[in-house]
């Protein structure tokens, strides 16, 4: 029985030594070591074993158990070790191979010219105010000295959503609104950036949706040089002391006398294309005097207190500064162009 016990521990030993697979490796142990194992089968013997031998062949019974215990154990860390390493192998990290680029956004080209803007004016002590898109009768007309059926109402073609509301045609209700918040109490500047509406046909430099940027600054013995020198002084800041510009006689209702300014075109470098429509020179603002009765309505007393106002058009003044030969790029979202105005 002994020589029986220690022939399995060879065989055993040997199949150990040449696995190198874990579940192989189990298997050979529950070969010899299970309940059913040729271990226990010889020890089932054991029963007609004189007593004197009974002790003798348990304890090389034990010794075999052990041995092939303590081979298995062993294989089985070294094949772990080898799956381990293979592993981690199989995972290394080329560090040298070229990252995978993040693509990071940045503002629009038009939100960051309405900053600009606003930082200019912010600068000059005016606040920034805001309005409602959809607007009253009242405050995009009325309130402006443009009373119902006033002819001057066609130079905005608007669009009506009933017979008192409307998509706002400029940011001028704003210039109301603000007063009247004021109520006709205190001297103040301030500018209102916001989208506005009109039925114009879309062309180069027409959009029927855009944005503008008012101003109104109201005060005692406010001066048409005051309004000069701050368009200049905001002309000048956007587009370089050597740009031309020019101030030309126009009309509102809402501001007596009024001006429009023109930038030269840069796309043509003045000399005529079709964004300048041939002229050399595009609108960019419109502005005056506060029409006294603007004042009045406003809750301002026109014999104590004047004022100056003006409405741009930022997407106008970015196609000027950076040579943008067509409004509708900045709606039509076409990741190239905007890409190249990603400064930050
Ligand atoms: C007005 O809207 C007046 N509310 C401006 C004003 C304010 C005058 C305060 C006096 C006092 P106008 O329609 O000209 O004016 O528009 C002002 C500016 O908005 C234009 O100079 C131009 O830069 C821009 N603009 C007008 N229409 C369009 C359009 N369809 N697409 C893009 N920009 C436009
Ligand atoms: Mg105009």
């Amino acid at each position: 029985m002994k020589e029986q016990l220690e022939a399995l521990q060879q065989e055993a030993l040997a199949k150990i030594n040449d696995v190198n697979e874990m579940k192989n490796l189990q298997d050979i142990r529950v070969a010899y070591l299970g309940k059913k194992g040729s271990i226990t089968k010889v020890l089932k013997g054991m029963g007609k074993l004189s007593p004197e031998e009974r002790p003798v062949i348990g304890e090389v019974a034990n010794n075999v158990r052990n041995a092939i215990t303590e081979a298995v154990e062993e294989k089985a860390a070294e094949l772990e070790e080898i799956a381990l390493n293979k592993q981690l192998e199989e995972e290394t990290i080329d560090v040298t191979l070229p990252g995978r680029k993040v693509n990071v956004g940045g503002p629009h080209l038009l939100t960051s010219i309405v900053e600009e803007i606003e930082d200019l004016f912010i600068g000059m002590g005016y606040e920034v105010k805001e309005g409602p898109e959809v607007e009253t009768d009242y405050y995009n007309f009325e309130a402006l000295n443009l009373p119902k059926d006033h002819p001057a109402r066609d130079m905005q073609d608007s669009f009506y959503i009933t017979n008192e509301l409307l998509l706002r045609t400029h940011t001028s209700p704003v210039q109301a609104r603000t007063m009247e918040a004021y109520k006709g109490q205190k001297p103040f500047k301030m500018i209102c950036p916001g989208k506005v509406y009109r039925r114009d046909s879309d062309d180069a430099t027409h959009s029927h949706q855009f944005t503008q940027i008012e101003g109104l600054l109201v005060d005692k013995n406010v001066r048409m040089s005051d309004l000069k020198g701050t368009l200049d002084k905001f002309a000048k800041h956007m587009f370089g002391e050597d740009r031309e510009i020019r101030l030309r006689p126009s009309f509102f209702p809402f501001t007596e006398p009024s001006v429009e300014m023109d930038i030269s075109c840069k796309v043509c470098n003045g000399e005529g294309c079709s964004i300048c429509k041939g002229t050399g020179w595009i609108e960019i603002l419109g502005g005056g005097m506060v029409h006294p009765k603007v004042l009045e309505m406003g809750g301002y007393d026109p014999k104590v207190y004047s004022g100056f106002a003006f409405g741009m058009g930022p997407e106008r003044i970015a196609m000027l500064k950076y040579g943008v030969s067509d409004i509708r790029s900045f709606y039509t979202n076409d990741i190239r162009f905007l890409k190249q105005y990603h400064h930050a």
